[in-house]
């Protein structure tokens, strides 16, 4: 991050498909003498181009994501504060001085890493982080086992996510130890790189609502290090369901209706039964890469002797669906 937007390639071959104009009315006595000349009384335009097409490939991917309805707006409001930063700054006037460090509130599968990829796409595309890479990790990858080690493993992570977002998931459990825990050692690391490396990458913190909460407590610098907070609800049965097609579709493959059925009345009893441990739609993933799993065993013993049709090779029937035993 350099306190700006800078210009891309990638911003030159996305001319803008529409204009916005900004109009600054002639009232008060002109800044730019100049540029009025004394016939003239209209008010000045000056026409900033919108880099529109820059967001579209960002919507298009926010578009495949069932919900999140929140996520999607503070994903359009980061864009939009960059675009008028960029502006802001065209016009002499102060810009580039936020802080994108974010804490992901939810439980497993709500999609907070994938939205963690669309957000690092987003800042490379609008110049924020040169790489826009995504660098996951978890205690194990930053706890060390002896004194110092810890410091020397989060210093090499943050290194390596320099340019781009650093995702710690589960960070709460880096607080599970208390003062002598090498936790400590990272976060005290984690939070002296943000300063050391201010504006060179972004930290995202995630994990569960109430795990986070308690974590931001315990570290009273925390919170205001991240502004930006962000609840992933879980997703309803009927979001489920979309997501289910969609995933099915992405592969290739239909969801026979009574299928549907029959995962509409598992997911609503698997939800009730698992509560907090229930992992949404990385569960619904699993449930579909099973019933094609299944779908191949039984269309093999079918058509011993021949090939199965287009439409029958893309069919997942309600047979296909199987669900662990508990
Ligand atoms: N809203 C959504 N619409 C469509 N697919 C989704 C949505 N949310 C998540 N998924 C899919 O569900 C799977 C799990 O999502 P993801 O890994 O982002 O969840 P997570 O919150 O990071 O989970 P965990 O906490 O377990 O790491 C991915 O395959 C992702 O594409
Ligand atoms: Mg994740």
């Amino acid at each position: 991050m350099h306190g700006r937007v800078m210009a891309t390639n990638d911003r030159s071959e996305n001319r803008p498909s529409r204009q916005i104009n900004v109009i600054l009315r002639n009232q008060e006595p002109p800044v730019i003498s100049q540029a009025v000349p004394d016939t003239e009384p209209a008010p000045i335009q000056k026409v900033i181009p919108q880099q529109k097409g820059l967001f579209a490939d960002i919507q298009k991917e926010l578009d495949q994501l069932v919900g999140l309805d929140n996520i999607k707006e503070l994903i359009y409001e980061i864009y939009a504060l960059l675009q008028i930063g960029q502006m802001r700054q065209e016009a002499g006037l102060i810009s580039g001085n936020q802080v994108y460090h974010m804490i992901f509130k939810g439980n497993p599968g709500t999609g907070k890493t994938t939205v963690a990829r669309i957000v690092a796409k987003l800042f490379q595309k609008m110049g924020v982080l040169n790489k826009g890479h995504l660098i996951e990790v978890e205690r194990a990858d930053l706890v060390g086992e002896y004194i110092g080690h810890t410091a020397q493993k989060t210093r090499d992570l943050v290194k390596k996510a320099l340019g781009g977002i650093l995702f710690i998931d589960e960070a709460y459990s880096l607080a599970r130890g208390g003062e002598k825990d090498f936790g400590k050692e990272a976060i005290d690391t984690l939070v002296k790189a943000m300063e050391d490396y201010k504006n060179q990458f972004v930290l995202i913190l995630a994990g569960y609502s109430g795990e986070i909460d308690y974590f931001l407590q315990m570290n009273p610098g925390l919170p205001s290090r991240f502004p930006i907070q962000v609840e992933f609800p879980d997703y309803s049965i009927d979001q489920l369901i979309q997501i289910s097609e969609i995933m099915a579709k992405e592969r290739d493959y239909i969801l026979m209706p009574q299928a549907i059925l029959k995962m509409k009345q598992h997911l609503l009893q698997e939800k009730c039964e698992t509560l907090y441990a229930f992992s949404n739609a990385r569960y619904v993933r699993n449930v579909i890469e099973k019933s094609i799993r299944q779908q191949a065993v039984r269309l093999l013993a079918q058509y011993s002797a021949g090939t199965p049709g287009k439409l029958e090779l893309m069919t997942i029937r309600i047979e296909d669906l199987k669900f662990d035993k508990k």
